[in-house]
């Protein structure tokens, strides 16, 4: 009899599935702790102030009527990011999450015969997609940590369809700044399409973002990424948005379903855009926890990536033995097996209590480890 792997299509068993930051719930229920609530969960870029008490009160007006469809069309929410970003409303199109949006991008670009080129240490949803397409991937190697725009262009093929850029970069914290982008884009051969994935960009001071949206206005083949998950604190909502030429908004209009994203992330996510203080507190207390980080880790002499984001990776020698006794020790981190840095943890910046507690409990760890 025909099992039903034998019936599926033969590539997806062969796919590697995605290893998000573990739960608070599963860690404490696998670890008999009482109180899920006395665990710090550092592991997957969160914002730890939560979100914006705007964000709030809209979730709780909209509650009463999600008997109701969303609009699919997210008119409000396209029409407010376009004021914003100064661009068309036919230019964005929302996704449940950014990942979504990463998906369209291969359902309409990927597959057999095409390649998608990535820096080897991106953020490996890329990778995960493009497999799942049929696409190959083709990986360059970093300059330290960060990505290098030179060696991309070269590993483009005529095949190439998808240039992924994760700026800032998720796990590195790295980031490439507008003059290399721009000598990028010159060189870059007509046939590709640049995908800016920029999950972080809002977490950094205006005058250190990068304007990809000025490819954009020259008619590059151009698509900028951006999620309501991480400075807005809104990640178990799912809702992020892509900026693109009016042309590839419409092919990905076609390979979505009609009510992607639900009504309660939309109201949630306009008045989170309205709330440009819960925004500079957020990007305060990231600031403090990067530098409270990285003062700890020079002084306890553990080498570590110089970070713009809310997460840094530190080198603890065996990353996946300091994760687990840190997750006895009631922290949660993240592993870096899948990006080929077992001696890694990446580290998301949480409140200045929970950034206290995970550096006490690595020294507790690190010293006990020999
Ligand atoms: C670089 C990068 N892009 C995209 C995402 C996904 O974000 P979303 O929650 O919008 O799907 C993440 C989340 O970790 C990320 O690190």
């Amino acid at each position: 009899m025909k099992t039903l792997r034998d019936l599926a299509k033969p590539w997806i068993s062969e796919l590697s599935m995605y290893e998000p930051g573990r739960p608070i719930d599963e860690v404490a229920r696998e670890l008999g702790f009482e109180g899920a609530d006395a665990i710090d969960k550092l592991a997957s870029n969160e914002n730890p102030l939560g979100p914006s008490t705007k964000a709030v009160r809209a979730m709780k007006k909209a509650a009463a009527k999600m008997h109701l469809y969303p609009d699919g069309g997210g008119y409000y929410m396209r029409h407010a990011l376009a004021a914003r970003l100064d661009v068309s409303p036919n230019q964005i199109l929302l996704g449940n999450g950014s990942n979504e949006l990463l998906e369209f991008l291969a359902h309409v670009f990927l597959g057999p015969g095409t390649n998608l080129v990535m820096a080897e240490r991106a953020f490996v949803v890329y990778r995960l997609i493009a497999r799942a397409f049929q696409a190959e991937v083709h990986d360059v190697p970093m300059r330290d940590h960060t990505h290098d725009l030179d060696a991309m262009l070269d590993a483009i093929t005529p095949e190439t369809r998808l240039v992924m850029i994760s700026n800032p970069n998720n796990p590195s914290g790295t980031m490439v700044d507008q003059r290399a982008i721009d000598k990028f884009m010159e060189r870059l051969p007509e046939h590709v399409i640049v995908g800016m994935d920029e999950a972080y960009i809002e977490l950094l001071p205006e005058r250190k973002q990068v304007d990809s949206l000025r490819y954009l206005r020259q008619d590059k083949k151009v698509v900028v990424l951006r999620t309501f998950s991480k400075t807005y604190g809104l990640a178990g909502l799912r809702i992020g948005y892509a900026v693109a030429p009016e042309e590839l908004i419409d092919l990905m209009h076609r390979v979505r379903q009609p009510f992607n994203v639900n009504a309660m992330a939309m109201e949630a996510a306009l008045a989170a855009l309205d709330d440009e203080r819960h925004v500079r507190r957020t990007r305060r207390l990231v600031a403090q926890g990067l530098q409270f980080f990285e003062n700890a880790f020079t002084e306890m002499n553990l080498p570590f990536v110089p970070s713009v984001s809310n997460f840094i990776l530190v080198r603890v020698g065996n990353g996946r033995a300091v994760f687990e006794a840190l997750q006895r020790r009631k922290v949660i981190v993240r592993t870096m097996d899948v990006y080929r840095l077992p001696e890694y943890v990446r580290v998301s910046i949480g409140t200045m209590e929970e950034n206290q507690r995970c550096v006490q409990a690595l020294k507790t760890v690190l010293a006990s480890s020999g």
